[in-house]
Parts: C-alpha cells; structure tokens; sequence
C-alpha cells in the first residue's frame, strides 16, 4: 500500500494524468459491475479497444494492434462482450471521466509503439458508436469469438458485482426521507439512530461525510468557496472577458440532469417548440424548460401585474410570465421578425394563459423609448432580443419599473462562451461590468442555462 501511494505521488484519485496509468479505464468503469465483469476483463476490453482507436488514428500500425488483441486473447482476457451492445453506459463512463479530468478526455493509448503513449482527446459519442461495432467485429475473428475466459465474478464464486450494486442501491439508509416515513407509520424511532457507522449520531455521520468526501474536493478556489465571502475588496474591471475555452457553461450531463430534477414543461410550451421546428426557426432561441421554470417563479414570487420581454421569438417566456401572473396582469412582448411574431401569436391564441399576453410587432430600440415617454409602468423587465442594444433596454427599463423590482438579461454569460471574435462576446462582457458598477441597481449573475443576469431596482 505504501508502495502504491508512492507510486501515484500525490495522484490517488487519478485526477491527472502526468503519469501515464489509465489505459483502457476510459470507458470501462460504465460496464464493469453492470456486465459483472472481472476488473482485469473489463480492463482488457477497454484496452483493446483503445489499440483499434490508436490503430484508427494512425498512431500504431495494424500489425501492432493485431498483436496487443493476441497477447490479451492467447492469456484468455476478453476483447468483447455483450455489453458493448448498449453504448450507452460507455458513453456516460466517458463523461464522467472526462470531468475527473478536468474536463479533458484525455484517454491514454498507445502511440508511436507498444509501450508508449499517447492521449486521445477527442471522442464523439456518434464515433465511439461506429468505432465499438467495427471493433466488435473484428475481435470476433479472434478465438472464442473474442471472449473472454471466466470473465464474470461469478464464474469463479464471486458475488455478482452488478446485483450488490443493486442491494446497495435499494438498502434506503436509516434517516432518510422513505424509512422516516415508514417508521412513524409503523413504530416509534430512536433518535439516536443514524445512518452512519453503528453508534453514530446524525451529525457524526454528516461530519464524517464532510472531512472525508468533501474536503479534499472543495481544495480548489470556487465562487463558493470562503476566500470569495471574507474579500470584500471590489473587483477590478477587465478590457475583456476571461478566456474560457468552452463552447458551453456546463460540462456534459450536468443540464440534462438538472432538466430531470426541473418540473417538465407544460403541453403550451411543447407546442411551442413544435411550432418552432416546423417553421424552421432557430429553437436553441428558446429559453427552454429550466430558464423557463425559473422565469415562472421569478413572476409568481412578486405576483407581478404587468411584465415586459423584450425579444419574443415564439413566444416561450412571455407564456411562462403568463402562466403565473394573475388574471388581471398582462405580459408586453416586443418581436421584429415577422416569422418568429407570426409562430408566436399562433401558440398564445392556443395557449391557456396567452389572453395575458399583448404581442407588438415591431422594434424594441424604438418601442422602448416611446414606453418611457409615456409614462408606463411594469414590475420585471426580461431583455432577450438583441445583446448589443442590452445596454439601451437597460436604461429604459429603470425608468419602466419603480424601487426593488426586476430586470433580468438573458444569455448573459455569453461573454464567456461565444467565440472569441464575435463583438457580441465583448459587448456582453461590458454589459455585466456596467451593472455591476451601477450603484443604482443590486445584481446577481446566475449560471441559469446561458447565464442570467438578474437586477433589482435599489
Ligand atoms: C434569443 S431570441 C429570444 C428568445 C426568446 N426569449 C425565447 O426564449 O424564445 C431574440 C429575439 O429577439 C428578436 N430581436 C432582435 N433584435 C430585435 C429588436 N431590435 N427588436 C425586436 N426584436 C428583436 C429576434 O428576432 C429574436 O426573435
């Protein structure tokens, strides 16, 4: 054991990859216990696979991955098996990975020769499927059709890994939400129960969980972590944006589970996307389901009377306002693009709550100025339409809304994630930095989807 440390110096949990350690262990943790494989079964896959990736990119010769597959398959190790079917679980297993290493894919096989290395930075999920049935089909030629010999746990008495994980998964610890609920139906708990170790407390346990799972992960500097709470010093403005050398906030998985968690959107919202896709416009417009929700709580919170969106495209956020502003209320959404209007106004006509919402066809630069001069009044103001002119929409809606109420900007993190080139990006960045100079205004910039930048009133 001491041996091993030394060896990983400093590496246990394999965050990086200064020394060359994780051939074949890219993909192979999605499908080692769900297979019920033996590690070393599991590994040999995976490695053979990375030789027919290597082999593709040209970084060994065929030859050389023909006799990494022979050396595997003469020691009976598995080349395949009938996982690989389902790539789903590789994929996730890469997913993960790649976020443990630091969001870099950073799969090492071989290159140049046996015994050197190389690192595979790149793997689309549409290549890692075509790649796995080509490579399945050539480990078939291999003896046994390319199985392995005794590969699963329980060919040589093992317990099932995959069925333990299930014990595990099913075994609802004490303390938790399905057996305190059982136990005040049926008896009467002992508090001093927990569902730690034999003997702790509740809190012993959670203190255990913090120092061992949560320490060693928070030792990174994060916008939550204590340094960012105690400087008060203000930050200092940027010519420019960080780089930031990704196209999107989140790594991958990290939306789609937080969509899962998220109340789905209703059949309004889903006809709007239909909508949206037959008249071929560009749907990643739409604010989607989370920013969605998360505009709906926003109106219902203040039960806010009259909002204004400025930028509609087919209507996805005005209809949210909708649906939670009472019946009185109105929602005032400006579009200039006769295509988007046209969807829009068809998906409020259908919509339960679209009798709230007042569509105007035309340019919000100008439609703005003319509300100011006349004097109206809203509670939230959500800017979406051109980011370049966010500024404007931004000096008019202070004069549209009256003390502690909202202004909120969409896409506002992208000044971290459209190209570097694009003027869009810088203008973004210098949106965000005037308001948070502003001092007639508080703000809070969210990570919601593209970033919202949420502002209130002072
Ligand atoms: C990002 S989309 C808005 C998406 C919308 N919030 C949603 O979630 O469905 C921006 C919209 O603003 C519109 N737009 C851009 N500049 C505008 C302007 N000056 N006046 C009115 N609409 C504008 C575009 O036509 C486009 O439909």
């Amino acid at each position: 054991m001491d041996g091993y440390v030394r060896s990983e110096y400093g590496n246990l949990w394999e965050t990086h990859q200064c020394r060359p350690h994780a051939y074949g262990h890219t993909r192979s943790p999605g499908f080692e216990l769900q297979a019920g494989l033996l590690h070393g079964h599991a590994v040999s896959i995976g490695m053979g696979y990375g030789a027919y990736l290597s082999f593709l990119e040209g970084w060994i010769t065929e030859r050389e991955f023909h006799r990494i597959l022979k050396v595997m398959s003469t020691v009976g190790l598995s080349l395949r098996h009938d996982i690989l079917e389902n790539p789903d679980s590789l994929w996730s297993s890469q997913v993960k990975m790649t976020e443990k290493r630091g969001g870099n894919h950073c799969a090492p096989i071989p290159r140049g020769a046996i015994g050197k290395c190389g690192y595979l930075n790149a793997l689309t999920r549409e290549r890692m499927e075509s790649t796995l049935i080509e490579y399945q089909n050539i480990a078939k030629k291999y003896p046994r059709e390319g199985f392995g010999i005794e590969p699963h746990c329980r060919d040589v008495g093992l317990e099932d890994p995959s069925t333990v994980k299930q014990h595990a998964a099913h075994a609802v610890p004490k303390g938790s939400l399905a057996t305190d609920a059982a136990m005040s139906e049926n008896s009467v708990a002992d508090p001093s129960e927990s569902n730690g170790e034999k003997g702790q407390s509740n809190i012993e346990a959670y203190n255990q969980w913090i120092s061992e799972k949560q320490v060693s992960r928070n030792e990174c500097e994060t916008s939550s972590s204590l340094n960012s709470v105690l400087s008060t010093a203000t930050k200092s403005d940027t010519l420019k944006p960080p780089a930031f050398e990704h196209s999107t906030l989140f790594f991958p998985g990290a939306e789609e589970y937080a969509n899962a968690m998220t109340s789905p959107p209703t059949a309004d919202f889903v006809n709007i996307a239909n909508e949206t896709k037959a008249a071929k416009l560009f749907a990643p417009c739409m604010v989607g389901p989370i920013e969605g929700q998360f505009l709906k709580m926003v109106a219902q919170s203040k039960s806010d009377k009259r909002i204004l969106d400025i930028g509609t495209f087919t209507g996805y956020p005005a209809l949210a306002f909708a649906d939670r502003i009472p019946s009185i209320g109105e929602v005032v959404t400006i579009e200039a693009d006769n295509a988007a209007a046209a969807v829009a106004r068809k998906c409020f006509k259908s919509a339960q709550n679209g009798y709230k919402v007042k569509l105007l066809e035309t340019d919000a630069r100008k439609a703005v100025t003319d509300m100011v001069h006349t004097g109206e009044q809203f509670d939230i103001v959500f800017l979406d339409a051109d980011k370049t002119n966010y500024r404007h929409y931004y000096e008019a809606a202070l004069n549209l809304l009256n003390e502690d109420d909202l202004i909120m900007a969409g896409n506002a993190l992208c000044s971290l994630v459209y190209e570097e080139n694009d003027p869009v990006r810088q203008s973004l960045h210098e949106f965000a930095q005037f308001v948070r100079n502003d001092k007639r205004v508080e703000q809070l910039m969210l990570t919601v989807r593209e970033g919202v930048l949420l502002v209130r009133k002072v």
